[in-house]
């Protein structure tokens, strides 16, 4: 693993796919159940820990992306505007980006940072799709109504949208098709 505080300080690849949302989400937890290999990116219980651009080794050759998570409010407006060109100027200029998947709280559905990063992404054409995590938290009973729900508040169909949960290890394999798919060069 290597990390970098400015993009233009990132290494050459051949093809990348990023990981966006708000501290919390569970984006370290799924890049670890997708590697497969605990301690690959750090979790914690304290939000707004990973505050680098953290970058994995995808065995097809590109590489996995793990943004800072948004919508901290503890840290200071300095740091979080700091933050925020880091992550737009990434998203914006970096040329091997394939893919931009938003992490969505699958059972508190889209916060209004995650609306507005949508909204972003889409009025930038920045190719995304949407990950709802932590799928294991919504009761099976209640999971047809929570996919339709928070595809609509998310303007997706959905189908669009991968459900996963790192810790209950379902949904991964969707998920890791489409990175396969995207990450393997040469
Ligand atoms: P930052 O690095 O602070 O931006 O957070 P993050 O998005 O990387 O979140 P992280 O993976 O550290 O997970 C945050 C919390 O959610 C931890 O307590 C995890 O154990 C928990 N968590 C992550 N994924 C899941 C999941 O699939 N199910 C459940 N129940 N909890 C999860
Ligand atoms: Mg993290």
């Amino acid at each position: 693993m290597t990390s970098a505080k400015r993009h233009a300080d990132l290494p050459a690849s051949p093809a990348e796919v990023a990981f966006v949302g708000r501290s919390n989400v569970g984006k370290s937890s799924l890049i670890n159940a997708l590697a497969n290999q605990r301690q690959l990116a750090r979790v914690s219980n304290t939000p707004g820990r990973t505050q680098l651009i953290n970058l994995f080794a995808h065995p097809g050759g590109g590489t996995l992306v793990d943004l800072p998570g948004y919508g901290y409010a503890a840290v200071p407006g300095r740091e979080k505007a700091g933050w925020q060109a880091m992550i737009e100027g990434y998203l914006l200029e970096r040329e091997p980006l394939d893919l931009v998947l938003v992490l969505v709280d699958g059972e508190i559905g889209p916060t209004k940072l995650d609306s507005q990063m949508l909204h972003w992404l889409r009025a930038n054409e920045v190719p995304h799709a949407v990950v709802a995590t932590k799928s294991d938290k919504v009761r099976p009973s209640k999971r047809p109504g929570r996919r339709q729900q928070l595809a609509a508040s998310c303007g997706l169909e959905e189908g669009d949208i991968f459900w996963v949960s790192s810790t209950k290890r379902t949904g991964l394999d969707v998920l890791e098709r489409t990175l396969n798919g995207l990450l393997t060069t040469g």
